[in-house]
């Protein structure tokens, strides 16, 4: 567990406690208390950073948490967990999260974990009184079959692609929890919708992440190895990538002033999609790959495409600006390579 106080001081694990008792003791004015699960993942560091480094609060306290501080599929884990960290506010990113070839294999799993985890959260946040909880969807639990661009009001039109039901229904039901907490017991607890996320401590690892850091660790080990690199499937798909800092910034923002039950996109612009095959090569051009570029073509591609309209985020922040993504590339591979004995993969 780490803990951010105003200071914007990160306290490692085993801290919670220590501060904790700062507060009791008047030492600490933070009036908010804001737990984030899932926060050693992809996302939560994002946000830890942004935290740290840009939109630290004297009344905001942060508890960034991983499974093991507490396993959230358990309720009376979660339930010990609330009780120790009193929070007023959540971030709620906990999940089974994976790539394409992970959830072709284990749709059951991702079905019932993330069942459980949100359950958990939802309830154990509405039974202790937490003022306000933002959870996280995905642009790839919309329905396969849609019209394009997608938007908030299309959740659940119809089944989404058969690739990642389990993780898609379980993370519908998010949104219906939200809108029956709201409607019987008046609760604020609301959700965003991100679209594909990249950036440091992603996971790299190239059967079970997601296709950007696993391009990423494939360069890696092609220019190591003096190998060609090969990218699954055709290229072709189409997808818009938004970076983990950016994403940050707005779940922050979600989290102090998004006042809506409903889900909000948070994506880069329509017109920002690219496809693999142009990721790919922002990936190569970052390390400096010179070698032979394969396309496996025997290799599952997903779903073509998931084009989602940020109209809705841009009515709100018309002049957020969202990192390069040549830059947001370079940041990540960079990451990759310095911290390349700690990242996942
Ligand atoms: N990555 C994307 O492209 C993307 C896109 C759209 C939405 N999202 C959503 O964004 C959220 C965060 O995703 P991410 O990419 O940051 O995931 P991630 O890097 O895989 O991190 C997952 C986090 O969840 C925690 N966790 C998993 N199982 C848990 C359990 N049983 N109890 C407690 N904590 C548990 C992990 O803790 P440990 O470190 O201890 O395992 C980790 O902190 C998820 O809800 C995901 O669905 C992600």
């Amino acid at each position: 567990m780490s803990v951010i106080k105003s200071t914007s001081k990160v306290e490692r694990l085993g801290q919670c406690q220590q501060n904790k008792t700062n507060i009791e003791m008047g030492e600490n004015k933070a009036s908010k208390v804001i737990l984030v699960t899932g926060g050693t993942g992809l996302v939560g560091k994002g946000i830890e950073h942004i935290i740290n480094t840009e939109e630290a609060r004297p009344d905001e306290r942060w508890v960034f948490i991983s499974s093991k501080d507490a396993d959230l599929t358990n309720a009376d884990s979660t339930k010990a967990l609330f009780d120790r960290v009193k929070p007023t506010h959540v971030i709620h990113l906990a999940a089974m999260v994976g790539g394409l070839f992970r959830n072709l294999k284990y749709n059951l799993d991702f079905w019932r974990k993330n069942v459980q985890i949100n359950d958990n959260v939802l309830n154990t946040s509405f039974e202790t009184g937490v003022e306000k909880v933002v959870s996280c969807l995905s642009t790839c639990i919309f329905p396969d079959k849609t019209t394009y661009p997608i938007d908030e009001t299309m959740v659940h039109n119809g089944p989404p692609h058969n690739s990642n039901f389990g993780y898609s229904y379980a993370k519908r039901m998010i949104d219906v929890q939200n809108r029956a907490y709201h409607q019987q017991h008046g609760c604020q607890f609301t959700s965003v919708i991100p679209t594909n996320v990249f950036g440091p401590h992603d996971n790299f690892n190239i059967e079970d992440g997601h296709v950007l850091p696993g391009l990423i660790q494939k360069i890696y080990n092609a220019k190591r190895d003096n190998t060609p690199f090969v990218v699954w499937g055709t290229g072709s798909p189409r997808r818009q990538f938004i970076y983990s800092l950016d994403l940050a910034r707005l779940f922050i923002w979600v989290l102090r002033e998004y006042k809506e039950i409903d889900p909000i996109i948070l994506s880069v612009n329509e017109s920002d999609e690219v496809s693999i095959k142009e990721a790919a090569e922002s990936v190569i051009e970052a390390m400096d790959f010179k070698g032979e570029v394969l396309y496996d073509k025997t290799k599952a591609d997903g779903q073509f495409k998931k084009t989602a309209s940020n109209d809705k985020l841009r009515k709100y922040l018309p002049d957020f600006k969202f990192t390069p993504f040549k830059q947001a590339i370079k940041e990540s591979c960079d990451w990759f390579i310095s911290n390349y004995d700690i990242a996942r993969k």
